[in-house]
Parts: C-alpha cells; structure tokens; sequence
C-alpha cells in the first residue's frame, strides 16, 4: 500500500472514530464501514483502528476474524461458494471443484491476482436436489457439471 494511500485510509478511520466516537463500541461501525469500501480490513487499517480507539490490535483481529462477513485478506469482486456438503459432494462435486480451480488458475480458498474471484466452499444452499450446487455472488447455480459451470464463470469473466 502506498505511502499515500495508507494516509487516506488514516484519514477515514479518524473521520470515522469522529462519527462513532472513538470508545470501543464502535469497533464494528469502524469495521463495517471499511469492509464496505475495501472489500477487506488490511494490517494498516487494523492498527489504525487499534491505535484511534485505544485498544489492542490483537483484539482488532480477534474480532474480524470471529465475524464471517469481516476480512483481513482481499477478495473478489466475484465470490463463488461452492457446496460442500454431503449430497453436493455425492452429486459429483469434486469434478466441478477441479473444473473451476482450472478455469479460474487459483485453488478453493484462494483470490486471485486481479481480485476478480475468491473461491471459498459453503455449506448447504438449500438445493440439495439439485447438486451439486454454488453461488456466485447472490445467484445460486445448480444441477452443475464441469461444462457447465465452466460456462457460467465464462459468462462473468
Ligand atoms: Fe449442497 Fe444442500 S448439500 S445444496
């Protein structure tokens, strides 16, 4: 991040500390907020955030990381959540698993370079009738085989 960027970002979370006060109730606010914009909570932000509500980063940390919706780490524009349950799994989906990391170039779990896409797996989608099933973003695929969910990626790359 550079020099610039980091006293953007700085800016902000004072902005911000202004807005919600800077006592520890209003971590999530802060947090929230830079999710929103950022798409992540980088190191500097943590401290930053650590450092104008006067508690531990460690605890700024602690807390991204219990929250699903909260991240440390970059990710897509596009996220696509691949089922990993049972009948997902017994409907054939480590071929789609593989056909995606193919197409895409980075494994589950991963985001790629451009922050195009993560691919993360996911739980049951409800459509377990219909496996194996993913999400991108808030679109629900299903009845996939590799073809086809090869197509669907093409569509958004
Ligand atoms: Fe995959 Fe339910 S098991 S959608």
């Amino acid at each position: 991040m550079l020099i610039l960027e980091k006293n953007m970002l700085t800016e902000e979370i004072e902005k911000l500390a202004e807005q919600y006060g800077n006592s520890r109730a209003s971590l999530m606010p802060i947090l929230q907020a830079i999710q929103i914009k950022y798409n992540h909570i980088s190191d500097h932000a943590q401290q930053e955030i650590a450092r104008v509500l006067d508690i531990h980063p460690v605890e700024v940390y602690g807390v991204i990381s219990f929250y699903a919706f909260l991240h440390a780490e970059p990710r897509g524009r596009n996220i696509v959540r691949l089922c990993k349950t049972i009948c997902c799994e017994h409907a054939g989906k480590d071929l789609v698993e593989k056909a995606i990391e193919r197409e895409i170039g980075v494994k589950f779990g991963e985001t790629t370079k451009d922050e195009k896409f993560t691919l993360e797996f996911t739980s049951c989608l409800g459509m377990c009738d219909q496996g194996p099933a993913m999400m991108i973003n808030n679109e629900i695929y299903t009845k996939l085989d590799p073809e086809k969910a090869c197509e669907i990626l093409s569509t958004i790359k």
